[in-house]
């Protein structure tokens, strides 16, 4: 069994979790996840992040605003995320960003606030999780303008943008995508991606790897994200879960080194 898994990115207060949560995150240590950094969508998600984290010892909180929901957003949430940052297990701004497959809030609306949190994290020192779904070209212009430190969640990017994002000092952010069928571009970018700079992610409860697609994802399923990208890297699973480890570390400097 692998160890040293580190979800750096899912949704545990979602309501697909509301019935079993406490099974769910105990049971996680016992399948090798040695942490969790739940990502807000929204303000309400964000607080419910911190309680998870104050309630288990392996999950840390990102906490932000998706672009799903910045259409609510207003100047005292920024107050309130930037007390939020206080925290000791809040590590990162996420999730932020673009959605322009959706469009939920208006794209102006949505870049108005996704430079905003930008500001936010660079004013906290904090790297941030960015969403980005049809809006490669914005997403990029934008991390050119405000330089943050972070990742690119669920890239799904060309080659081209994975080496622009490198090129940034950013981590690529990779999960249950590069399993599917058809996952040509998420794989070669597997391929590409140093090392040192890939980060592994769940989404769940959503993006759930081959075999298990269709059921609820939880993060003991990385296993299998991992697998398909170490073959594609010619190293063993545990070898890339050992290093994604250490990469999670180093950007979230929050977490004490474990
Ligand atoms: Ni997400």
């Amino acid at each position: 069994m692998l160890k040293n898994i580190f979800d750096t990115h899912a949704h545990y207060d979602d309501e697909d979790f509301l019935l079993d949560l406490d099974d769910v995150l105990t049971s996680l240590e016992l399948k090798g996840v040695c942490g969790v950094i739940n990502n807000a969508a929204n303000m309400e998600s964000a607080r419910q992040s911190i309680k998870l984290a104050e309630k288990y010892a392996n999950i840390w909180a990102a906490v932000g605003v998706h672009p799903h929901d910045v259409k609510d957003m207003t100047d005292a949430d920024i107050d309130e995320l930037r007390e939020m940052s206080k925290h000791k297990k809040v590590v990162a701004i996420g999730e932020i960003g673009l959605d322009y497959h959706y469009n939920f809030s208006a794209q102006d609306v949505q870049i108005k606030w996704f430079e905003r949190q930008l500001e936010l994290a660079n004013e906290l020192g904090l790297p941030v999780f960015i969403h980005d779904r049809e809006a490669h070209a914005d997403t990029l212009e934008l991390l050119k303008k405000h330089r943050p430190k972070g990742v690119i969640h669920c890239f799904s990017g060309s080659v081209e943008m994975a080496r622009e994002i490198l090129n940034l000092g950013m981590y690529i952010g990779l999960g249950g995508a590069v399993t599917f069928k058809n996952a040509k571009t998420p794989v070669e970018v597997a391929r590409y991606v140093p090392l040192d700079r890939l980060l592994l992610e769940t989404d769940a409860p959503y993006m759930t790897p081959v075999p298990f697609r269709g059921k609820r994802c939880t993060s003991d399923l990385i296993a299998y994200t991992a697998e398909k990208i170490a073959t594609e890297k010619n190293i063993s699973a545990q070898e890339l879960c050992d290093a994604t480890k250490n990469n999670t570390l180093t950007l979230f400097s929050k977490i004490e080194k474990f």
